[in-house]
């Protein structure tokens, strides 16, 4: 009988288990997997199911009734509604420890290998790091990040992993669908918009000193700079988003792939030519760089950050075309920074290049499991593996794999 009482539907409560892969926990309920957002290994959380799959369930942890030593407060006040972040409830070295099991789990599931190492902590590891951030625009024109698995998008006023020194796109409505913020890490900044944006707005917004969209046909560029190299990136186009990612990773490139003075590296995905640049250095003007990109901005800002090597010879085309083409016959080193689908095409044609030694940056460890998998079926054997937790409060993981002939 109605008697127009509410029911309340009761919340289950599940015991969780490990992390995996994506931001989340692994539970069951009746048998059933869920994996439950928003907790931690170990706890006990009360739940609410978000998604109901054939295979399994998703869900977010409303209230936690046994907490994990590695929990703390969120210091963002949308955790939890905001999708952008993944781990504002965990401390920084839990984080760690979170991603550590992620990538050794995958690498001994999709890979069978063992590794033994911790992903390592860069600063800053918590809070206004993130160079480079892109908005979404909701139909009253507030700037947002989007739900978790979802098109709605949470109006926000502040983003507490935004970099200090972005553009403020946050203090204003938007005429537009999207709006990037940029800073380099020469101080410069960006607007990256899909909108035209009046001259009169343009300086409206905190000085910004050029924007990339339809304004003034303008084309906004900035100059990164990595130890003494200095670097064009057109508009919003790839470049690390954590200030010190892109010196760690020069760093353990160069420390894995040993290059000689003369030698032959091949650099794929090359970007703008982060990694080319300093292998550049490596080899030397006896030695030689073939470095390949496909994006054409990217391919047009590695034409002017690398014109005055003589080593370095750019390709502007597909990992798969140009390795398909032919155009190395050997190399002794060959660096790759795929993009999160990893390189599952191109490892083939790698290991057909004979290298002595191959450096793999991989920001998903899932693909990059993957790719190992195959390399490993064509001679090539994992020598060492490090993780950088280069997205803190996110599950995002880079690790920088050094492969050799078996
Ligand atoms: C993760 S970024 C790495 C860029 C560079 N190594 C860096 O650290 O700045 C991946 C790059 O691969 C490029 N890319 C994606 N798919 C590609 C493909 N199939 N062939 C060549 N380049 C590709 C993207 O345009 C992007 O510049």
């Amino acid at each position: 009988m109605d008697d127009g009482a509410i029911v309340v539907e009761e919340l289950p409560v599940v015991d969780v288990g490990p992390v995996a892969h994506g931001g989340h926990c692994v539970a069951r309920l009746d048998g059933q997997v869920v994996f439950v957002r928003h907790t931690l290994p170990g706890e006990r959380v009360r739940i609410r199911i978000t998604e109901r799959g054939k295979r399994f369930l998703r869900a977010d942890a409303v209230e936690v009734l046994d907490a994990a030593p590695d929990r703390v407060a969120a210091p963002c006040r949308y955790a939890g509604d905001c999708g952008g972040c993944d781990f504002q409830h965990v401390s920084p070295a839990g984080q760690r420890r979170l991603l550590t099991s992620v990538v050794r789990e995958q690498l001994d599931r999709l890979a069978g290998l063992t590794w033994e190492g911790e992903v390592e902590a860069v600063e800053p590891d918590d809070l206004g790091w993130r160079t480079r951030v892109g908005f979404a625009v909701d139909d009253v024109g507030r700037p947002g990040l989007r739900r978790h698995r979802s098109h709605d998008i949470v109006p926000i006023e502040e983003c507490l992993i935004a970099h200090p020194d972005l553009p403020r796109v946050l203090d204003r409505t938007w005429d537009a669908e999207s709006v990037e913020a940029i800073v380099s890490s020469t101080g410069e900044r960006l607007l990256v918009t899909d909108a035209t944006i009046p001259d009169a707005v343009e300086h409206a917004v905190d000085g910004v000193v050029a924007v990339d969209g339809t304004v003034r046909g303008g084309r906004g560029a900035l100059t990164e700079r990595v130890r003494d190299h200095a670097m064009r990136v057109s508009g919003s186009g790839f470049w690390q988003v954590h200030p010190a990612a892109a010196v760690t990773l020069v760093d353990a490139v160069l420390d894995a792939a040993e290059v000689r003075a003369g030698e032959t590296v091949v650099d794929l995905y090359a970007g703008v030519g982060l990694f080319t640049s300093f292998l550049a250095d490596a080899v030397g003007e006896q030695g030689t760089v073939v470095s390949v990109e496909s994006d054409h901005r990217a391919s047009r800002d590695a034409r002017r950050n690398l014109h005055d090597r003589p080593q370095v010879r750019l390709i502007g085309a597909t990992v798969e075309q140009a390795l398909e083409s032919g155009p190395f016959g050997s190399a002794d080193v060959v660096v790759l920074d795929p993009p999160r689908t990893g390189a599952k095409r191109a490892v083939a044609g790698i290991a057909a290049l004979t290298p002595r030694r191959v450096v793999y940056v991989a920001c998903d460890p899932a693909a990059l499991a993957r790719d190992l998998a195959t390399f490993a079926d064509l001679g090539y054997r994992l020598e060492h593996l490090r993780g950088f937790a280069l997205f803190p409060m996110t599950h995002h993981v880079e690790c920088v794999a050094t492969l050799v002939p078996a």
